[in-house]
């Protein structure tokens, strides 16, 4: 969490009442991210395609094991999808009335070789971890306008930057979603909305699930570690912006 005991230190911003809409916020690291800031005394919409599973994780958050839309809303979401998307938002700010902060953190990964690798596949992989970033943003950002001030977070991999084998479709698409964070970035600044992209190494999460060579779980970051980050760049103060974080296991890439 960010300190500020220094003497002159700027003000942190406290996320009390404020709005999050948080994607892929189910399982694994979203999952984490909703629980930080419902823990911080946000107002936190979650959203994911399987209903259950979301509503299971609002009424964990809730006060009381409960679900409660006064803190948590639940609204089952495919965000590939543009109508899905529009009706989260609306959903919202029918509730809420505004949104502060977009943690846009759904995704998927399908791996293979580029020769193997069937052609629905990788619209999967792009539609969910690029197509949804401009989706939600796009539909999220008036409000933030409205109200001169926001924060957007995506969370990406440092498969945006590094090229792993088996990986085409994965790391096209959190290229090309970075690529997309820094122009979003610009073209918002002006507005007071801070665009920050958050690229993890490996973390131990349910996406794991299935793909039999993986790295060593006690190695990866924890999706804690993740959810933490994303927390504390949004209580930054104002005047500042972090545009990118890195966030290893400490022993690097797996
Ligand atoms: N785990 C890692 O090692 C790692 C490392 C770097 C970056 N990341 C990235 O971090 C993010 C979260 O990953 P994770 O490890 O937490 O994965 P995870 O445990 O598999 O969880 C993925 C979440 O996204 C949701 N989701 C998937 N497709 C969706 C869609 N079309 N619409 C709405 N929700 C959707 C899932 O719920 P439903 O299936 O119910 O929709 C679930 O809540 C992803 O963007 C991933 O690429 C992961």
């Amino acid at each position: 969490m960010v300190s500020s005991s220094h003497p002159n230190a700027p003000e942190i911003v406290k996320l009390d009442g404020k709005v999050v809409v948080v994607t892929g916020a189910s399982k694994g690291i979203g999952k984490a991210i909703a629980s930080a800031f419902a823990a911080a005394g946000a107002k936190v919409v979650l959203a994911a395609r399987t209903r259950e599973t979301l509503e299971q994780v609002a009424a964990e958050l809730s006060v009381g094991g409960v679900s409660n839309p006064d803190s948590i809303l639940a609204v089952p979401t495919d965000v590939t999808d543009v109508d899905a998307v529009q009706r989260l938002i609306e959903q919202a700010l029918d509730t809420y009335q505004r949104v502060d902060i977009l943690v846009n953190n759904a995704g998927i990964g399908y791996f293979g070789p580029v020769v193997d690798f069937a052609p629905d596949d990788w619209d999967t992989v792009l539609n969910s971890n690029l197509k949804a970033v401009y989706l939600c943003a796009k539909y999220a950002l008036p409000s933030m306008l409205a109200h001169g001030s926001g924060q957007i977070i995506n969370v990406l991999s440092i498969a945006a930057k590094v090229a792993f084998e088996a990986s085409a479709a994965y790391c096209a698409a959190k290229a090309g979603a970075l690529a997309l964070t820094k122009v979003l970035a610009a073209e918002v600044r002006q507005q007071n909305i801070r665009v920050t992209a958050v690229l993890p190494g490996s973390v131990h999460t349910p996406f794991w699930d299935g793909i039999p060579a993986h790295p060593d779980f006690e190695q990866m970051l924890k999706p804690e570690h993740v959810a933490d980050t994303v927390v504390s760049v949004c209580q930054q103060p104002l005047g500042m912006v972090t545009e990118e974080i890195v966030v290893m296991p400490p022993l690097g890439i797996l």
